[in-house]
Formats: C-alpha cells, structure tokens, sequence
C-alpha cells in the first residue's frame, strides 16, 4: 500500500521521530536503512523559537500529539534554581524511557557542599534499590579509593549522569544519554564544584563532547566550562572496570594522587 503524505505531514513526522530519537526511543531497524551516525547529537532540542511552531503546527495536521513541558529536559533543568528543585524537575521529567523500568530516581549521595564532585555513569541494581549512587560493590572500591586519599563520603558529593538504572545494568543507549544531559550539566552548574572526577568513559566523553577513550582521557585534568565558569576536571577509569581488571588499579592509584595534590592546593 502506498501512503501519500503531504510535506506538511512529513516534516511533522520528521520532527516527531527526531524528537523521540533524542529522548531516547530508537527507530525500528528497518525505518533506518545504512550506517548508524555516531556523531553525538544536539543536547537540546533547537533553541530557534521559530521551530516549534512550525513544526507544532506540522504535527496538529498530522494528527501528532505535542510533547508536553514534562518531556523537555533542557527546559525543566534549567528551571531548576537548586539541588532539589533539580530532584525535582528530574521526578517529573518524562523524557528518558529508563523511568519506566526503574524502580527509584538515584539522584545523589555525599556532602552538596564538598570541594570535589564525582560523576558517574548509571545506577546498578543496588542503587536503584537504595536510590543512591554508587553503593554496589563497584561504589564500595570507589569509597576505598577515596579513602586512600584521606576522604570520606562527607568529603565529596557523588552523582550519576544517568540517574534510572538501564534494564539488566545495560549501558545506556546514546539518546538516553543525550535525554539525561541536560540535568547532568545543571547539577554540575548548581552544584558548583571546585574539582570534578568523570567517573569512566561514558562520563567523561558526554560531559568533555570528546570521543577519545577513557584509557587516553584519563590522568589529565581537563577544563570543563559550565555557566561561564571553567571547572578542573579529572577523568579517571570506573571502579566496575577495575573490579574486571585490577592490573588497571595502578593508573587509577595515580589519578587518585593527582587529585590529592590538587584538593591540597586549593
Ligand atoms: N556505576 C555508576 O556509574 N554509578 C553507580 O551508581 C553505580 C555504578
């Protein structure tokens, strides 16, 4: 059967799966014939106030339902004017299909007023049980190798950049990735840390917009800016990664000793 669109009716669908890619839903295999772009996509949807209502009014004649405010990330993090209005803003954000599975928000854990800030990637079943970051056996390395540095859990504040646990502690996709960024980059602005750890690769390639390894990231401070302000940023191998390869643990005990010297210089 041959479907006659009219262009309305395919730039409204267009825009429809464009907005559904980046909250995370993907294409079926079939509708995406050739090569997966791995180019990062927009964080947000476009800022040109022009398209929504071009395209708004594309979907009404294609009889597409609109988003609703609760599915725009960037919009509902940037709302957010502190740490609970952000736990907040993220209880009611729709936009990320990991919610549907999950049993809690993992919104964060440690001291809102430490020095140092440690982003990791997506919380495990033990966190989604407890609804805390890192406190599975790969939080408990991360606690021993904070505690090789003299620092406590009231020392540092620990979050994820995924804060629902992925089905079977599966790697999020790239757009739920791209869905959660946004309250990613506003717990950081509001948080406002004097030193960041990128906690593995996932972290710190989507916080630094870099597609270089963990391997080669690792053990250089970085600058990351946030809100027109620049923040050292540390990105080190993820505890899970060691507990698979403790020969890697002597890279990391060397990362851990560069952010003494620089907690110490502060
Ligand atoms: N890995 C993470 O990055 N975060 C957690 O909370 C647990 C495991």
């Amino acid at each position: 059967m041959t479907l006659h669109l009219s262009p309305e009716q395919i730039a409204a669908l267009k825009s429809t799966l464009d907005w559904w890619a980046r909250h995370g839903v993907e294409p079926l295999p079939e509708a995406t014939p050739g090569p997966r772009s791995s180019a990062p996509r927009a964080s947000a949807p476009s800022p040109n106030p022009a398209q929504p209502t071009a395209s708004a009014a594309a979907a009404r004649a294609a009889g597409f339902r609109q988003p609703n405010p609760e599915d725009d990330g960037l919009a509902l993090a940037q709302s957010a004017g502190d740490l609970e209005a952000l736990r907040a803003a993220l209880e009611r954000f729709e936009g990320c299909n990991l919610k549907n599975t999950a049993r809690n928000l993992v919104f964060s854990r440690g001291n809102p007023k430490a020095r140092l800030m440690i982003m990791g990637e997506a919380p495990g079943r033990e966190e989604d049980e407890a609804a805390l970051p890192f406190v599975g056996e790969a939080g408990q390395l991360l606690d021993k190798m904070l505690a090789a540095i003299g620092l406590a859990e009231d020392d540092v504040y620990i979050t994820t950049i995924v804060p629902w646990r992925p089905p079977g502690n599966r790697k999020p996709t790239e757009g739920e990735v791209e869905a959660c960024l946004p309250f990613a980059q506003r717990h950081i602005a509001l948080k406002n840390p004097d030193l960041l750890v990128f906690a593995g690769g996932l972290s710190a390639q989507s916080l630094l917009k870099s597609k270089t390894g963990i391997m080669s990231l690792r053990g250089r401070w970085h600058d990351y800016a946030i809100d027109g302000k620049t923040i050292a940023a540390l990105p080190m191998i993820h505890p899970s990664f060691l507990l698979r390869r403790p020969q890697e643990k002597a890279k990391a005990w060397q990362d851990l000793l560069a952010l003494k010297t620089r907690l110490a210089a502060l």
